[in-house]
């Protein structure tokens, strides 16, 4: 039996960065109120002649060194955005081309902060199907492009970036299991209003800005997210008492505690970005997971578990022995 496994990472976050009290001088907030309710201390936003395929081909190169490949050996590109560069075409494209990565399947695909789980387990399903070799897989956004930087609920919550791994076959896993959920009965809770096929006219005026119902996105994010970690795990047969790390979308601080707590988990085994990127939404948790890596707390052979959740509601998880 063919495994997938992730045989190397990288990020790539923005230059600028914004504080807390930044935004205290842009809206009615404060570093205080943002700290103690999201966990967010600073983010990095893009500049504004930069793109998510700019972004991913920063974090790309990055993993593609630490998995010691070469550019020639990708034969699989996928990519979970929100925020691609353009409607079409894919923002995969764009990205293989800057790479010189040869013909090949390359897609993005949106599921919203759940973008890089699912196209994390995409990733895996071709691998072990024997469709891919090795693949590139990045999960990045430029959010702060869709924010109305005067909506104190939304604003003070997101950031950009891009994370990547490279992922390829092994007899051992590797990628233990993967599981994605969606319901689109929460659509309503957490959306932007304008799409290539609804409401174009409204892109760049003030009725574009993320939509979002906090304390209902709250209350759905805790119970699925704890509900989900505790499935991943028993389906794969393991205690939590085995896992060496969780690795959650980096969305709220307080959110991630009661994902931790529902597991029985100590916070000194979650990874936790969210103070020094904000939610990046696709982004968050690749870079999370390189991150741990290159500052040496995840190790090679250990047990991880990524998940997150996003707008739809979408959500989905990672189990995998690094
Ligand atoms: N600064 C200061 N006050 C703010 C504020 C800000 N940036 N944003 C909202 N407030 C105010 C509200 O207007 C409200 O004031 P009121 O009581 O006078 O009406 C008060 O703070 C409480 O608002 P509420 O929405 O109930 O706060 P909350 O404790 O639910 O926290 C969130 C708000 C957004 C931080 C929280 O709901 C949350 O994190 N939700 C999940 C969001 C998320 O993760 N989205 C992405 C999912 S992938």
């Amino acid at each position: 039996m063919t495994y997938s496994r992730i045989v190397g990472t990288g990020r790539y976050l923005p230059e600028r960065v914004m504080t807390n009290f930044d935004l205290e001088k842009i809206v009615d907030t404060s570093d205080e109120w943002i700290r103690t309710r999201t966990g967010v201390e600073r983010r990095h936003i893009v500049a504004e002649d930069q793109t998510t395929s700019d972004m991913c081909i920063e974090a790309a190169r990055v993993a593609i060194e630490d998995a010691g490949i070469d550019v020639s050996e990708i034969d699989l590109v996928i990519v979970g955005t929100t925020s691609p560069d353009l409607i079409f075409p894919n923002v995969a494209t764009i990205i293989q081309h800057k790479l010189g990565i040869s013909p090949c399947p390359a897609f993005s695909l949106e599921a919203a902060c759940t973008g890089f789980i699912y196209a994390l387990t995409t990733a895996d399903k071709f691998i072990r199907a024997g469709d891919a070799k090795c693949a590139l897989v990045l999960g990045a956004e430029c959010i702060t492009k869709l924010m109305d930087w005067s909506d104190r609920n939304t604003c003070v919550l997101f950031g950009d970036g891009a994370g990547a791994v490279i992922v390829k076959p092994s007899e051992e896993p590797g990628l233990i299991s993967c599981h994605l959920g969606a319901d689109g009965q929460y659509k309503d809770l957490l959306y932007y209003p304008v799409g290539p096929s609804r409401d174009l006219a409204k892109a760049g005026t003030d009725e574009a800005s993320i939509m979002m119902t906090g304390n209902e996105v709250f209350k759905v994010a805790v119970k699925t997210l704890g509900g989900i970690a505790a499935e991943t795990l028993e389906k794969a047969g393991v205690a939590q008492s085995e896992l060496d790390w969780l690795i959650p979308h980096q969305a709220n601080i307080r959110i991630i505690q009661a994902t931790a707590k529902r597991l029985g988990l100590p916070m000194e085994k979650v990874i936790l970005t969210v103070q020094d990127h904000g939610n990046t939404s696709a982004a968050s948790v690749p870079m999370a997971l390189d991150v741990a890596i290159r500052d040496g707390r995840v190790k090679k052979g250990q047990l991880v578990l990524m998940e997150a959740f996003g707008g739809g509601f979408t959500w989905g998880s990672v189990l995998m022995r690094l």
